[in-house]
C-alpha cells in the first residue's frame, strides 16, 4: 500500500510504529512536547494520546476506559470518568508508593526503547 504521505509499504513488510517518537513529536504537540501535560489541547485530527491505542479500524475500544476522557469546563471531577489508568496510579500514591532503595529499577535489556523491566517499589508507611 500506499500512504497519503506518498511512503510505499511493500506487502509482507513489518511496519513499527515509533509511539515514543510519535507522540512527543513537536511539529504536533509544540515545543514542550516532551514535558507531561495532559491539559495540553491536541491539533485537529490528532488524539491527546496521539498514537497510545492506536487508529482506523482496530483502535482501541478500550481507550475511555483505560485513559479517560477529556474534561470539559463544567465537568464535575466527582462524577468524570478518569480512566483505570490514572485511578490505579493515584490509588497508588494514596497508599504511598515510593521506589525501593534497596531495589534499584533495571532497564528492559530486550529492548532498544527506555522502559523499565523491574521497578520494585515499596507500599504503606
Ligand atoms: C492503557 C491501556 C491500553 C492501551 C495502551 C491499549 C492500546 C491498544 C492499541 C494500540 C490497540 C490497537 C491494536 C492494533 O492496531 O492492532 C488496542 C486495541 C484493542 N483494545 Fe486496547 N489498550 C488499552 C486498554 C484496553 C482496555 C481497558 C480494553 C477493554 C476494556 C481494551 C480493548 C481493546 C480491544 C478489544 C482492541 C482490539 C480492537 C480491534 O482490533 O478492533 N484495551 N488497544
Amino acid at each position: 500500500m500506499t500512504l497519503r504521505s506518498g511512503v510505499h509499504i511493500p506487502e509482507g513488510a513489518t511496519v513499527v510504529i515509533d509511539l515514543q517518537a510519535l507522540n512527543r513529536d513537536p511539529e504536533l504537540f509544540g515545543p514542550d512536547a516532551a514535558d507531561f501535560d495532559p491539559s495540553r489541547p491536541a491539533p485537529p485530527g490528532v488524539a491527546p494520546f496521539g498514537l497510545s491505542f492506536g487508529a482506523g479500524v482496530h483502535v482501541c475500544i478500550g481507550q475511555d476506559l483505560a485513559a479517560g476522557v477529556v474534561a470539559r469546563p463544567d465537568t464535575d471531577p466527582s462524577t468524570h470518568l478518569h480512566g483505570l489508568v490514572t485511578g490505579a496510579v493515584q490509588q497508588l500514591f494514596r497508599v504511598g508508593v515510593r521506589r525501593d532503595p534497596d531495589g534499584p529499577p533495571q532497564p528492559d535489556t530486550a529492548t532498544a526503547r527506555p522502559y523499565w523491566g523491574r521497578y520494585p517499589v515499596l507500599l504503606g508507611g
